[in-house]
């Protein structure tokens, strides 16, 4: 049985392939942003208001004009199949049934529009929150074709990934020889993209050329909400809205490309400061408990990202594996916000985290002395 997020990655692990658990779990070289993402969290403390009379509370949010009943994102995770024979149409089910936003990663092995009938069918026939995420192509002619794909599956915003001109260095993989997908399984978004290539199936293509024209063509190119994901320098997240950029997911892809750079729940008040209310931001990276979405709110996110908790709770238990999942943050969430006195998220503030200003943190954290971004020290 599952009681935490974690014991979903130790019953998945003793099912799966360990090539494959390495790459799940692994990040980018020496995997020291992996373990600071989930630090930061535990460093971080809750200051609880009592006595505050609310019975119920209201997990719900708005974005982009759309409804979620959960502050929790699937964020884009690719290759749902090599984990799960239903792959991405258990997971969307899933994500349906909860009524939580769900980023279709754009290397999903099963197609878009194929995913959106799945959640759409679980959500009772209603237009369930999905959204694609994008690499954008060289080629812009598919990167549209993509986008209209996207578009025609009833995706209500796009996150564009701009962390990945290369493909970050995952060593587990590298030793494990884990290259390519096994038999039988593509990436089911880029099958047959232009007339007369039936059956073509294309590489996704990491594209160092990328620049801000980029993002200020496919501003003109499509009407649906845009989000970057990636942006961790305030300077780029303040260009980002100056571009015409309607949110960040503020994340450093699990600590999967550049290798030590900050946790991102460390870097949230800087990109917040950015932005300066102009839009939204979600955050992803080491969320593993309902008191991390809550911290993540509290300091101004609009909601917060799971990435490796969706894939370990498919390899365990598919459909019913994510619907457990989520369940389970929504109760850890729900038990936090009462805990802390909320009867809605917007009662999460930021007087109610703070940094430890004493003694020993929990768990890893940076070399003694080193600078603190909430302003604690940390011995
Ligand atoms: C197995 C795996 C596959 C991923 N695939 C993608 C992807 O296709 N596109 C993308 O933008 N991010 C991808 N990510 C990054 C996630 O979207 C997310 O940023 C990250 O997993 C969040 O950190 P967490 O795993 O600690 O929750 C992937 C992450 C993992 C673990």
């Amino acid at each position: 049985m599952q009681y935490t997020v974690h014991d979903f990655e130790t019953a998945a692990r003793a099912k799966l392939d360990p090539v494959y658990a390495d790459f799940i779990a692994g990040g980018a070289r020496d995997e020291i942003t992996v373990r600071a993402n989930e630090a930061a969290f535990g460093r971080l403390q809750l200051m609880p208001r009592v006595l505050r009379g609310s019975t119920e509370r209201d997990l719900d949010i708005d974005l982009f004009g759309g409804r979620a009943s959960l502050p929790v994102l699937l964020s884009p995770t690719a290759f749902h199949k090599l984990v799960d024979p239903e792959g991405e149409l258990a997971t969307a089910r899933a994500a349906a049934a909860a009524g939580a936003i769900m980023i279709v990663s754009m290397a999903s092995t099963v197609a878009v529009g194929e995913i959106a009938d799945a959640a759409r069918a679980a959500a009772g026939g209603q237009a369930p929150p999905l959204w694609f995420q994008l690499y954008i192509q060289p080629d812009l002619e598919i990167t549209e074709a993509l986008v209209r794909r996207a578009t025609a599956a009833g995706c209500s915003a796009l996150v564009v990934t701009v962390d990945s001109p290369v493909l970050g260095a995952g060593e587990r993989n590298r030793r494990n020889g884990f290259h390519d997908l096994p038999p039988g399984l593509r990436c089911e978004n880029l099958v047959d993209l232009r007339d007369g290539e039936r059956g073509h199936v294309r590489q996704i293509a990491m594209s160092p050329e990328l620049n801000w024209d980029h993002v200020d063509w496919l501003r003109r190119t499509t009407s649906l909400p845009i989000l970057l994901k990636g942006v961790l320098h305030p300077e780029d997240a303040r260009l980002a809205v100056r571009y015409g950029v309607d949110g960040l997911l503020l994340s450093n892809h699990g600590g999967r490309q550049l290798d030590t750079v900050p946790a991102t729940l460390e870097l949230l008040p800087e990109i917040l400061a950015a932005v300066a209310g102009r839009v939204p931001v979600v955050v992803d990276g080491g969320v593993r408990r309902g008191t991390d979405v809550a911290k993540a709110i509290a300091l101004g996110a609009s909601a917060a990202g799971i990435g490796r908790p969706v894939m370990w709770a498919l390899a365990e238990g598919g459909e019913k594996g994510v619907r457990r999942l989520l369940e389970l943050l929504r109760d850890e969430l729900d038990d936090t916000l009462a805990l802390c006195g909320a009867s809605g998220l917007r009662d999460l503030t930021p007087d109610l985290v703070r940094v430890p200003t004493w003694g020993p943190a929990p768990g890893p954290v940076a070399a003694p002395g080193a600078d603190n971004r909430f302003g604690g020290v940390i011995a």
